[in-house]
């Protein structure tokens, strides 16, 4: 017998790791986590946050919500986004991003009960794994993953203590391969991978200086320099990120991947640093440096048997679009209800296999966007001229002949303010973030079509209840209270929620009768005047898309599963089909 047991063991604490287990803990199933380090990130690599990531922190509580909020730069400091010749030279042009710009700003507003904001990986992996072992999963740190065989009951994992040498048995009736982009659990999976490793080299210089006089008076987490070789490698463009406003910094360089990768010394961070702020006499507190490759691979399959993998170890992108933590945290949000679900036996095992036909189309969707917004730099540098050359002469004159008073110049002023404006599609992709659908035997459309988005969606989020879509959020009001409350808020925590207005009370009546029957918890919520919500704005009618008596049945992680537009001849025949099937019972 192995020595230790658990429901679910999980390899990783990274952003993946860490959610799937704050989750897993929330809905009460035993799981322990492993990590083959002492610690947590130690390196603030992830930092954009999104406000569907700020979403899943929200279900697992208010506190928990707050703590990031707590520690990250807020919203409002993050979008002057700017394109210069160095942080001391000349500003070649901006564009406001990440939902500051006012009319992207109301979108985000209408969007979310949450914000955007800059969290560190630093600062969030602790607030989640602090979360995951205060609700009780078991973590053991310093504990590497070395094997695992899966049979009809369970895994059996070997994991190796680092600090003793000494391997050991986990016995779980799953695994989760949380193990970041050189995952040993996909490999040893055999699982199908499209795209390629190591298509750009990239280099970190994290570091301290105080640059407020550069950068506070336009302030931005992303501060684009273009200087020659700054399209070489890297992410498209020289990168001075802000970690810390305004003495904490983390600049991405790349290097030719042809050539082997360089030794970066304090020297050379130093030099670095030095050419891209545009400061000869910078000095800087050097905190750590490393190289790494851009990747463009993901997974066309998450799971095999009882093993999944999630976050990196099934998309590996370079950081374009700030989707890497927020992918791998949602994915958690994705896996966890179904393995609770699964584990406490309210669902059969096939639910599990919606996890791949969910959430497989987002890895490549995300892999494919990152990729390609790098590529997206490209008329940048092609309107100064700077197309590979390293002539530092040249593109001094191609940026000087952008301010001549002739018809090239303004061709070319136009070339640059149009190039700027594209990189929308990186710094404010609103609908990458959110329009998230799902197409699986975990949703029911009843042959209900996909409503067509009706705007770019990739840049704009288009809310609709059709199932396999993120329930709309809008405020209602407790109609005790007059609090206001998120649609979202209603809904999650590990549960089933119906959502019905006046006409609906059989739904409230059937969702009772079926929790009780099939032992599962289902929360139920009339929206309408002198019912427990009321919609006084009138929001909630103009978005649920179904009538007074209709019903959305919205699972654990806010998507909608099932809805009737309105009231049915048999309400809870047509609540039970929905919930078998959904469930696979
Ligand atoms: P991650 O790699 O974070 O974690 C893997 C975990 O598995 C670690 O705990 C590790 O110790 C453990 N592990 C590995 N092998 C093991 C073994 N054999 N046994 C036991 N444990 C093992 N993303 C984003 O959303 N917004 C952003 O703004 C950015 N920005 C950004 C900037 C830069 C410069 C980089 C390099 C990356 C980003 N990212 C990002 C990406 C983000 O950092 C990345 O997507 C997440 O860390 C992935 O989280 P995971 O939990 O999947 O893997």
């Amino acid at each position: 017998m192995a020595e230790i047991e658990t429901d679910v063991l999980i390899v990783g604490t990274g952003p993946a790791g860490s959610a799937t287990a704050a989750l897993l803990a929330s809905a009460g199933v035993n799981c322990m986590a492993i990590n083959r380090y002492r610690w947590l990130a130690n390196s603030p690599r992830a930092h954009i946050t999104n406000q569907r990531t700020m979403e899943v922190l929200r279900d697992l509580g208010p506190e928990v919500e707050a703590e990031a909020y707590l520690h990250a730069s807020a919203q409002e400091l993050m979008g002057e986004n700017v394109f210069c010749e160095s942080l001391a030279g000349e500003e070649i042009g901006r564009m406001q991003s990440w939902g500051t710009h006012p009319l992207s700003k109301a979108e985000h507003l209408l969007s979310s009960p949450t914000f955007m904001n800059d969290l560190p990986q630093t600062f969030m992996e602790p607030i989640l794994f602090n979360t995951a072992c205060k609700r009780g999963t078991q973590a053991r740190m310093s504990t590497e993953y070395v094997s695992h065989e899966q049979d009809d009951a369970g895994v059996t994992t070997i994991c190796r203590d680092r600090l003793s040498g000494r391997e050991f048995e986990v016995r779980s009736r799953y695994l989760v391969g949380a193990d970041g982009g050189r995952s040993m659990v996909a490999e040893h999976l055999g699982l199908p991978f499209e795209g390629q490793m190591g298509v750009g080299g990239s280099m970190n210089i994290v570091f301290r200086a105080d640059l407020s006089r550069y950068v506070a008076h336009r302030p931005s987490v992303l501060y684009w320099v273009m200087q020659p070789g700054s399209d070489v490698g890297g992410i498209g463009m020289g990168l001075v990120r802000m970690v810390r406003p305004w003495n904490e910094w983390l600049i991405v360089w790349g290097y030719d991947i042809n050539e082997p990768a360089p030794e970066v010394d304090e020297a050379m961070a130093r030099q670095v640093a030095r050419q891209l702020v545009g400061d000869p006499e910078l000095e800087i507190e050097l905190l750590s440096a490393n190289t790494w490759t851009v990747n463009n691979m993901y997974a066309t399959r998450m799971q095999k048997g009882r093993v999944f993998i999630a976050g990196d170890a099934a998309h590996r992108h370079p950081p374009s679009n700030g989707l890497g933590s927020n992918t791998s945290i949602q994915d958690g949000f994705n896996l966890a209800w179904k393995l609770a679900a699964v584990i406490k036996g309210q669902a059969g095992e096939a639910l599990l296999d919606s996890y791949t036909a969910e959430r497989a189309p987002v890895a490549k969707q995300i892999v494919t966007r990152a990729n390609q917004s790098i590529g997206e730099f490209g008329p940048i540098f092609e309107s100064l001229g700077m197309t590979g050359g390293v002539d530092t002469d040249a593109v001094q004159r191609n940026m000087d002949a952008r301010c001549n008073d002739d018809e090239a110049a303004a061709n070319q002023r136009e070339a640059i303010r149009k190039a700027i404006a594209f990189k929308k599609y990186e710094f404010d992709a609103h609908g990458v973030e959110m329009n998230q659908r799902y197409r699986s035997g975990a949703i029911l459309t009843d042959g209900q079509a996909e409503p067509a988005f009706d705007r770019d969606a990739e840049l704009h989020y288009h809310p609709t209840t059709w199932p396999g879509a993120r329930l709309p959020h809008v405020w209602v009001f407790d109609h005790e209270t007059g609090a206001k409350v998120s649609t979202l808020d209603l809904c999650g925590r590990s549960r089933f929620t119906v959502l019905t207005g006046i006409g609906g009370e059989a739904w409230v009546a059937a969702a009772e009768a079926l929790s009780a029957e099939m032992g599962i918890k289902i929360r139920t919520h009339l929206i309408g005047p002198r019912r427990a919500y009321v919609d006084h704005t009138g929001d909630w009618a103009r978005v649920s898309e179904i009538a007074d008596d209709g019903c959305l049945l919205v699972r654990p992680d806010h998507h909608v599963a099932w809805r009737a537009p309105a009231m049915t001849g048999d309400a809870e025949g047509d609540l039970r089909r929905a919930l078998s099937a959904i469930l696979a019972r």
